[in-house]
């Protein structure tokens, strides 16, 4: 058996390699691993360029002369578009590069400016080293990214113009507005006659374009010889003090980048004016209001970076670069919202910097706003951003969610429980961890292979001495309703007579290297070359690798997990591909990428639609890389963390962030991948756990096993609540994942986003709402700790949700909830109604036709509202109205039930699934904060269908701080159907 101490042998020295890295990191004194490895925006040659470049030009003040400029005669509007061409004198004969530039006024009240670069002649991008790369700035990201909202806005009009620039109207009620300025180039964004977005209003745009390199004379000057001239390359970008060092050749850790084309990056600054807070562009490991990046008291030193790694271990508190790369940013102050999307799939960095503006140099500070200044850098690629005025959150993320598209629907199971580790070793251990999972009532629903389930790392395949019978553990793993994920990279192995590499080769759909050859590195099975998911072609034999009688021990209960997508490559340039790569149709992989992990995810996500003949079940695959868009395919998880405190603590904000940049479908290991958890941060991290949106266990190799029924009392019993939990609001969590498919919207929220109002909620990132549920969740995440400080955001009246206690109102302040180890600090927000399914099951599968529970949570007007909705969480016949979507209202004295979507119901043609709801019922509702009117009362009357009966009403009236409730039994009530419960 291949037990956690026994790795097999190619496991062994590919972790050997490794650590090599990892040890030659580690000799560098005073530098973390991880800093190390990386890059710092130094050793980056666009970054450094970039950055001296904007240094250069704060420096010098009013007297910086930004360069680019439009010519007012090459200008034009029409049809919701501006069309110029931006350009820039390159030398003193009046050369000029020339770059065109639309701006699109969108219907949706976006905005999107585009900047490219005409083709020069021939010679003048001609390509070094004789490379194979394409002529052209990548142009591709929006095929890979966008899937609607681009409709232009031909209202938009043109309120002013003249030699100097124009004003643009466009937008809801013409109430945005576009101030372009010709002279140097900028462009002011305002809403209602307000500004909040500038670009180039520092002058620190910069577009590298295209060059030929200008050889420097090589001979040596003889004494007394006069020497050959030195020609100069055409106007640097940078100060000049700067050197052409880094323009035409890099190296970093041993790894030079041959850079064809020479330098080519483009970069540009965005002030978010009066905007204290913003938010976004994860995957960081860091606060969720984004820090600044230049320096001084608790500021970061390097700017936020974008280079999807595999960063093993990774540093907590840090701009540095993580697994994906999602360039959305949003600012936030006191009611109102902005965001830009910066659409570039090449490496890239992002200044923040902040500085107080006071209008009145006698109000000492009174009355000063504070203005965000960023400063993008993409090393190539056009220069494409998307302005979003709000002025809401729900609005920037509606509008970023049209562009992007949302969370697929998810497959129900999936917001179950998921129990990984690397790994169980074969069907018998798994057979075995399901048994004892039943033994001990935890529930769960998917149990998950890591790598050795292979034979020696060759996906699509098994180790047939661990894992005899892949089929009957299916089997028994769907007596339960479970499920099985197992994992397939995007490294093949490099190995004769495998069919998956011979196909690969012979059907020359692999990644290249800089010389058009294959691209061979090392990952865990050794030499291995990678799918270039770019390619359509790659993407159906992909997919036809997953059908049922090709990937055989598969059946309709697998489902795929996808890592190491960065790609990762263990002997490549900072643990990736060399840049100089090259993938369909010539793009080189600096062009790629960011966007390549989520290629690898929607091939996956392609495959597990057609693994049968009419089979249409909706898929999930878990992805660890992933870019804009990568929500429409799947989850993501935050990667290789580790068990302590501080990761359990850094692990919300990830999510949060994750969320409000259109992926929330997301969590963190639970446990830790790297160590062994203590109890209580087990305990605690399961509580936390059970409030991701994606919620797995997961475990390194080395750590020992911590399936939660090995846990000592009283932290199973611990454990299994916080499971239970999760379990009962199932319901809640899948309505939350509705909305994130209808519009975007975050699963689990933060205080910015639901109360925009409320400023003492902007940097709080260690509490959030889930759904619109009302439910307002603080895990515990400091060792020793049995109580927390809740902020809250508005003066509703919460309760506590497991104790019904009303807490004193306390808008605006923190208020101390108890929370020993087997509490979870929730509250519920007066004014919800939260579905539930209480009955304790083994999956989510065995719960599908369970009746349900409502809890009302009176608001501090008497009322309170709801929402259920559920599908078959499996297939799409959703898309055919074969849901149930309610809204459920508490007003005054009766609580009804009423389609949400007022569809007339009866006229739905039912399938399979809509018959097999009428037998399911609400069968209880409980009323916290029930008033006290009530209290005389022993039955209520149900009203539904045409039939009106009686059932018991239970008060309990309020006890100390406890609030009164009161209990309805036996409701019986279609949960489908429209009904009414009257108390008075
Ligand atoms: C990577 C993944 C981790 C997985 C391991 C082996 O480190 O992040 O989750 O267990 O590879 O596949």
């Amino acid at each position: 058996m291949v037990g956690a101490g026994s790795s097999p042998p190619s496991l062994r020295w590919t972790t050997l390699l490794y650590f090599l890295v990892l040890l030659c990191a580690l000799i560098t004194p005073g530098v973390s691993v991880k800093e190390n490895d990386f890059k710092r925006c130094s050793q980056s040659g666009f970054c450094k360029r970039n950055r001296a470049y904007a240094d250069n030009a704060i420096a010098l003040g009013s007297e910086w002369q930004a360069p680019y400029k439009i010519p007012s005669e090459q200008a034009s509007f029409k049809d919701g578009q501006f069309k110029a061409t931006i350009s820039k004198a390159i030398d003193e004969q009046g050369n000029t590069v020339r770059l065109p530039l639309t701006i699109s006024f969108l219907k949706s009240g976006t905005a999107r400016v585009t900047v490219d670069e005409e083709k020069r002649r021939e010679k003048d991008i001609e390509l070094r080293h004789n490379s194979k790369a394409r002529k052209e700035r990548y142009n591709e990201a929006e095929k890979w990214t966008i899937v609607g909202g681009l409709d232009i806005d031909t209202n938009a009009q043109v309120a002013h113009e003249s030699k100097t620039g124009i004003k643009i109207k466009y937008g809801p009620e013409l109430a945005f507005e576009a101030d372009i300025t010709y002279e140097p180039y900028s462009i002011e964004f305002k809403r209602d006659g307000v500004t909040q977005i500038k670009l180039n209003d520092r002058g620190l745009m910069n577009l590298e374009h295209w060059r030929p390199k200008v050889e420097k004379p090589v001979a040596e000057k003889k004494e007394g010889e006069e020497g050959q001239e030195e020609k100069k390359d055409e106007t640097p970008e940078v100060n000049p003090a700067e050197n052409e060092s880094t323009w035409w050749e890099e190296t970093f850790g041993g790894n030079t980048d041959s850079k064809p084309r020479g330098p080519e990056s483009v970069a540009l600054d965005i002030t978010f004016v009066g905007y204290e807070h913003v938010y976004g562009i994860p995957e960081h490991a860091g606060p969720l209001s984004l820090k600044e990046t230049r320096g001084g008291d608790g500021n970061y030193e390097q700017p936020y970076r974008l280079y999807n790694s595999d960063v093993f271990e990774y540093v907590l508190d840090s701009p540095m670069t993580l697994y994906g790369a999602i360039p959305f940013m949003q600012a936030q102050r006191k009611d109102s919202t902005v965001g830009v999307f910066w659409l570039n799939a090449a490496e890239t960095w992002i200044d923040i910097t902040k500085d107080k503006e006071s209008k009145n140099p006698l109000a000492l500070g009174v009355g000063a706003k504070t203005n965000t200044h960023t400063h993008w850098m993409s090393e190539a690629g056009l220069m494409d951003v998307f302005v979003f005025l709000g002025p809401t959150p729900r609005d920037v993320t509606k509008n970023y969610a049209e562009l992007t598209g949302t969370t697929a629907l998810p497959q129900e199971f999936s917001l179950g429980y998921h129990q990984c580790r690397w790994n169980y070793v074969s069907d018998d251990d798994v057979k075995e961890v399901d048994r004892k999972m039943d033994r001990y009532n935890i529930p769960y629903d998917v149990i998950w292979l890591d790598i050795e389930y292979t034979d020696d790392k060759k996906y699509f395949t098994w180790d047939g001495d661990m894992f005899k019978d892949p089929i009957a553990m299916g089997k028994h793993l769907d007596a339960h309703g479970r499920k099985l994920v197992v994992i397939i990279d995007p490294h093949i192995k490099n190995a004769g007579g495998y069919h998956v590499s011979d196909e690969l080769k012979s059907k020359d759909l692999a990644v290249r290297n800089k010389d058009g050859n294959i691209f061979d590195g090392w990952c865990w099975p050794g030499s291995s070359h990678w799918i270039d998911a770019f390619n359509s072609a790659a993407i159906q034999w992909w997919s036809s690798l997953f059908n049922y009688d090709k990937f055989k021990g598969t059946m309709e209960n697998t489902f795929i997990w996808n890592d190491m997508n960065e790609p990762s490559v263990f002997n490549g340039p900072e643990v990736t591909m060399p840049k100089d790569n090259l993938h369909y149709e010539d793009w080189e992989h600096r062009d790629v990428h960011n966007i390549n992990g989520m290629t690898f995810h929607n091939a996956t996500y392609e495959a597990m639609l057609s693994r049968k003949k009419g089979e249409l079940r909706r898929p999930f695959v878990l992805t660890r890389s992933f870019f804009a868009g990568s929500q429409r395919l799947g989850a993501m998880w935050t990667g290789d963390n580790q068990a302590s405190w501080e990761h359990l603590g850094a692990a919300i904000p990830m999510i949060l962030a994750q969320g409000i940049s259109g992926f929330p479908f997301a969590g963190a290991d639970v446990g830790g991948f790297f160590g062994n958890p203590e109890l209580e941060l087990q305990s605690r991290w399961y509580q936390a756990g059970a409030f991701y949106p994606f919620f797995r266990g997961h475990a390194h190799i080395d750590a020992r096993r911590r399936e939660p029924f090995l846990l000592a009392e009283p932290h199973r019993s611990i454990i299994t609540s916080a499971l239970r939990l999760r379990y009962s609001l199932l319901p809640a969590w899948y309505t939350a994942f509705y909305h994130a498919n209808r519009d975007g919207s975050p699963i689990i929220r933060p205080l910015y986003w639901t109360h925009p109002s409320e400023e003492g909620g902007f940097d709080i990132d260690d509490q959030f709402f889930v759904g619109s549920t009302g439910l307002l969740v603080k895990p515990v995440v400091q060792k020793d700790k049995t109580t927390v400080d809740i902020f809250i955001p508005d003066d509703e009246v919460y309760y506590d949700y497991f104790s019904y206690k009303k807490l004193p109102t306390a808008k605006g302040k923190q208020v101390t909830v108890e929370a020993p180890i087997e509490t979870i600090p929730v509250l519920m927000r007066g004014g919800h109604i939260i579905p539930r399914r209480d009955t304790p099951r083994r999956s989510a599968q065995l719960m599908k036709f369970d009746d349900y529970t409502l809890v009302v949570a009176v608001g501090k007007k008497g009322q309170a509202e709801g929402e259920l909705y559920v599908d078959d969480g499996d297939s799409f016949d959703y898309e055919k109205g074969q849901y149930i979507h309610r809204t459920f209202k508490l007003e005054g004295s009766t609580l009804t039930s009423t389609d949400a979507e007022g569809r007339d119901t009866k006229s739905i043609e039912e399938g399979e699934w809509l018959k097999q709801m009428h037998g399911v019922a609400v069968d209880k509702v409980i009323i916290v904060g029930a008033p006290s009117s009530w209290a005389s009362k022993k039955e209520v009357v149900v009203e539904s269908e045409g039939k009106t009966v009686s059932v018991p009403l239970d008060y309990h009236k309020a006890d100390g701080s406890r609030a009164a409730f009161a209990i309805v039994q036996r409701v019986g009530a279609r949960i489908g159907a429209d009904w009414t419960i009257t108390f008075a």
